[in-house]
């Protein structure tokens, strides 16, 4: 079965919605490890509950990006990590861990990309008052949210929708919709 770390910053709802895919048996992946760049996160709490080995690392305590990086990485290899899953990871992903892991580095942002990059989507599209946002799974590559993108689904956006009503509706795709793209890039690999 196929190694993964899932990268994570905050709540961890899409973190969640993928291990309990994991344990009803609808996703053939190991989580071998969460890494989390922020102390106290709520994810770090959920992945104690599902006994998933954590590292939490402060990335402000290291000389620089790539130092981090390293230690990150090497937590991944003694793991035999093979792919990495970012899910609400707000950070840029650096040389260290992209050359290694090229094309099998994979990032789910509440928008459709290219609109809306960077810190709070719902919140740019409710300024713009679009009518039409949603979800993007797209590979990592150097840049912010960028990178060849494999999965979008549209959600409808009303007049009276909140921030809140939006994220709702954005996170009840996030999490059925990240496990399943999860699982077709391994059938995909398998039958390679
Ligand atoms: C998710 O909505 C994810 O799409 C977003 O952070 C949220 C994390 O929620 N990611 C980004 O904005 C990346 N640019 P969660 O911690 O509850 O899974």
């Amino acid at each position: 079965m196929n190694n993964i770390a899932i990268f994570a910053s905050g709540s961890g709802s899409n973190f969640d919605a993928i291990v309990q895919k994991v344990e009803k048996g609808e996703l053939d992946v190991n989580i071998a490890l969460l890494v989390c760049d922020r102390i106290g996160a709520p994810v770090i709490e959920k992945a104690q509950k599902y006994e998933i080995d954590t590292v939490v690392y402060r990335p402000k305590s290291f000389s620089d990006k790539s130092e981090y990086e390293r230690a990150v990485l090497d937590d991944c290899r003694k793991r035999d990590v093979e792919f990495i899953v970012l899910a609400g990871y707000m950070r840029l992903i650096g040389p260290t861990l992209l050359q290694p892991f090229e094309q099998r580095i994979i990032n789910i942002h509440p928008s459709l990309l290219p609109a809306f990059p960077g810190k709070d989507a719902i919140g740019q599209a409710l300024e713009k008052r679009v009518k039409v946002t949603g979800v993007t799974i797209h590979f990592v590559d150097g840049g912010m949210d960028t990178g060849p993108i494999i999965a979008q689904e549209a959600i409808e956006v009303s007049d009276a929708d909140t921030a809140i009503d939006i994220k709702r509706k954005i996170q009840a795709v996030e999490h059925r919709l990240y496990p399943k793209v999860i699982q077709s890039l391994f059938i995909k690999e398998e039958s390679q």
